[in-house]
């Protein structure tokens, strides 16, 4: 990968204190095997929304895979059916979900949303999903706006305005006409355009998916991304807003950026089917909860009536086996698919993805479970010494 794609793959927000807190709360727990169980046969599957996933993880919705690799979805999508891994698509993918869809076929696939400023899109984008056969929807509620990051900052790197991660948009009936609104660049007193400028420009007209000189003589690349930064995202979402998603769709939908009990326990009022619990893989809120340590009293506060699923900070078997332990349907992988993928594309995520699944296996049969449902808070402790030094770890309120 270049350099600032690495950078913008691996970044945390500000001094990314939270990445480091995710791995660390995993960290604080330990798993207490059980012998002479007979593990000899195992079932890693587990249910939801009424399909079999082979093992408790999905691949998270990672927007902009292009960064790491051209086939981008598509190689993601392919290594996913060869092992059954469920697939959440980004609503900032580099393909449109339509052909992801196809290439998974029976494979669970959902469909992730940033509440647009138009509801109209937010509506075309959930109708969408639903016509190309996702099985869910997942609302994600951290990103109204980009956290700060640093090390994007630093590159002065954001793929969006090099039209990279608009595959969803650009391919959007409601988009395509919004686009249209779009008013032409004043033609009076425009600098000369530098090289990179046009480098820029070269590079939107390719994204666009017109055919280059179409794109080049309509301006609909540049109108594209202009159009992506004004209603990309509300940051005066609220509860009452969901109400909108909640009467168009019979899918199930679930909320992703969920950190508190209170949260979790209104999206289930809300008619909401499921939380992830999640910190963007600690690129939102420098400084937030780790998500391992919100997830005890969230699950307390579901009280089993929705699944509750976590992601940021997941790295193997073991880390999967907790979360599970301390009330995870599930878990979601974000950033080492993204490496594996950029590593050796379709290959390299299979290989991720056969490795985890492993890895998972050997953990939970080796800790005397022999499957999902043995697994539970027995099967873990606090590391000792660290109770009282990190209140966090306990099952707390908040
Ligand atoms: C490069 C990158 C792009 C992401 N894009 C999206 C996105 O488009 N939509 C979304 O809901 N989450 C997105 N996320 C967050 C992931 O879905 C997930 O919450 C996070 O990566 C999990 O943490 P992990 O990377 O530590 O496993 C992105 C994460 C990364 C690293």
């Amino acid at each position: 990968m270049r350099p600032e794609a690495f950078a913008n793959v691996a970044a945390g927000a500000g001094n990314e204190r939270t990445v480091a807190a995710n791995r660390a709360a995993f960290d604080r727990w330990r798993i207490v095997p059980r012998m002479l169980r007979d593990v000899e046969q195992r079932d890693t599957s587990v249910e939801l929304f009424g399909q079999r996933l082979p093992s408790p993880f999905l691949l998270a919705p990672v927007g902009v895979l292009e960064l790491a690799h051209p086939e981008a979805d598509c190689a993601v999508a392919r290594a996913a059916r060869d092992t059954g891994t469920g697939m959440v698509f980004s609503n900032q993918a580099s393909r449109p979900m339509e052909g992801v869809s196809r290439i998974l076929a029976d494979t669970p696939h959902w469909f992730q949303l940033y509440w647009s400023r138009s509801d109209e899109l937010v509506e075309s984008l959930a109708g969408r999903a639903e016509r190309c056969g996702c099985q869910a929807i997942v609302i994600t509620l951290d990103t109204t706006m980009l956290g700060w990051r640093t090390r994007d900052l630093e590159g002065a790197f954001l793929p969006f305005l090099h039209g990279k991660g608009l595959a969803q948009y650009t391919s959007d009936p409601v988009f395509k006409r919004l686009i249209t609104e779009v008013p032409p660049a004043p033609t009076e007193q425009q600098p000369r355009p530098s090289l990179a400028a046009l480098r820029t420009l070269i590079e939107l007209t390719r994204a666009y998916p017109d055919g280059f000189w179409r794109t080049l003589r309509s301006g609909g690349g540049r109108a594209a991304v202009q159009r992506f930064t004004e209603i990309y995202s509300r940051p005066s979402l609220t509860w009452e807003t969901l109400a909108f998603l909640r009467e168009r769709t019979e899918l199930p939908i679930l909320l992703k950026g969920i950190l508190h009990p209170d949260d979790a326990a209104r999206a289930v009022a809300e008619g909401m089917n499921g939380v992830i619990v999640s910190n963007h893989g600690g690129r939102q809120v420098d400084g937030s909860i780790a998500t391992l340590e919100a997830l005890p009293a969230i699950v307390e506060a579901v009280d089993e009536r929705v699944p509750v699923l976590l992601d940021s900070g997941v790295r193997g078997g073991a880390d999967i086996f907790k979360a599970l332990a301390l009330g995870a349907r599930a878990v979601l992988i974000g950033r080492p698919y993204v490496y594996a993928l950029g590593i050796a594309g379709r290959d390299g995520v299979r290989e991720l993805l056969l490795n985890l699944a492993a890895d998972f296996d050997l953990t939970m049969g080796l800790a005397g479970c022999r499957s999902v449902a043995d697994i539970g808070p027995k099967s873990v402790m606090p590391a000792p010494g660290l109770e009282l030094a990190a209140p966090a770890v306990a099952p707390q309120r908040l």
